[in-house]
């Protein structure tokens, strides 16, 4: 193997093992900061989104504590929110990881997040999320992921898409399997819980042939780019 290739294996290993970003969208990938789905805005956070995002989270953090880490850290200060949504938005626009917002159509109020992290392979992507307390059982986990598979498999031309969860997460499991998700394997002690511990990890994915005839495929979304311009596959 030639060294520079060498090397990027070896990155992209590190990358798989640690989470950390293992490729960036590249120059000819479009990067799309908003999406229209028939529910939900769901765009790439900016930094005055910080009391939104606040009331949605310190409103859901028992709903959260059990299966986001995170929830730790909170609750957070505006400042604090600030700080991260201006990391977050500094990631996407590098176009090394895509941290979204997920707004109702007014975009008056935060639902929930999700994101798209290269953090699973090269050409792969995996969809977070999560929903507000108060917007749990209405389905919009399910539209939101089905638009990020979208993006990953039809914009950023990706291989495949994982979703993954603590197999005793049933209501997360419940997005990839409604959405058409193959469950691949469920890896054990692969998954950090948030007391520290190592627990079970499903893998679902989807590969490009499989999106069209998917539930995930058939959710009509709208995409744009950084200058509000249609994205067309
Ligand atoms: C897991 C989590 C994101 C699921 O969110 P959600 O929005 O409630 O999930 P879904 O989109 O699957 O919606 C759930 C139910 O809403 C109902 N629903 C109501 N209106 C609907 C609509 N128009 N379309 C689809 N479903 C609808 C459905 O009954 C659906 O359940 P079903 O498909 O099994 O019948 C949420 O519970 C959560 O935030 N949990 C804590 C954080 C977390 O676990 N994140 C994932 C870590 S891996």
């Amino acid at each position: 193997m030639n060294p520079s290739l060498a090397a990027q294996a070896i990155s992209e290993a590190r990358g798989i093992l640690q989470d950390q970003p293992t490729h960036t969208v590249g120059p000819l990938m479009t990067i799309v900061y908003r999406i229209e789905t028939p529910r939900l805005v769901v765009r790439c956070w900016s930094p005055k989104d910080a009391p939104l995002v606040k009331a949605a989270i310190d409103a859901s953090l028992e709903h959260l504590r059990p299966w986001m880490p995170w929830i730790a850290h909170e609750p957070q200060s505006i400042d604090e929110k600030v700080e991260l949504l201006k990391k977050f938005r500094a990631l996407f626009d590098r176009g090394e990881d895509f941290v979204y917002g997920i707004f109702d159509k007014g975009e008056t109020e935060v639902l929930g997040g999700t994101g798209l992290h290269a953090r699973v392979g090269p050409q792969a992507e995996e969809i977070g999320y999560w929903i507000a307390a108060k917007h749990a059982g209405k389905g919009y986990a399910q539209e939101a992921a089905s638009a990020l598979t979208q993006v990953s498999l039809r914009a950023h031309k990706m291989v495949r898409v994982e979703i993954h969860c603590s197999p005793r997460n049933h209501a997360s499991a419940n997005v990839p399997r409604k959405l058409g998700y193959l469950h691949e394997a469920t890896l054990r002690a692969r998954l950090v819980e948030v007391d520290g511990t190592y627990g079970e990890r499903m893998i679902w994915t989807m590969l490009p042939s499989e999106l069209d005839a998917s539930a995930a495929g058939r959710v009509p979304i709208r995409r744009e780019d950084a200058a509000g311009r249609m994205v067309l596959d």
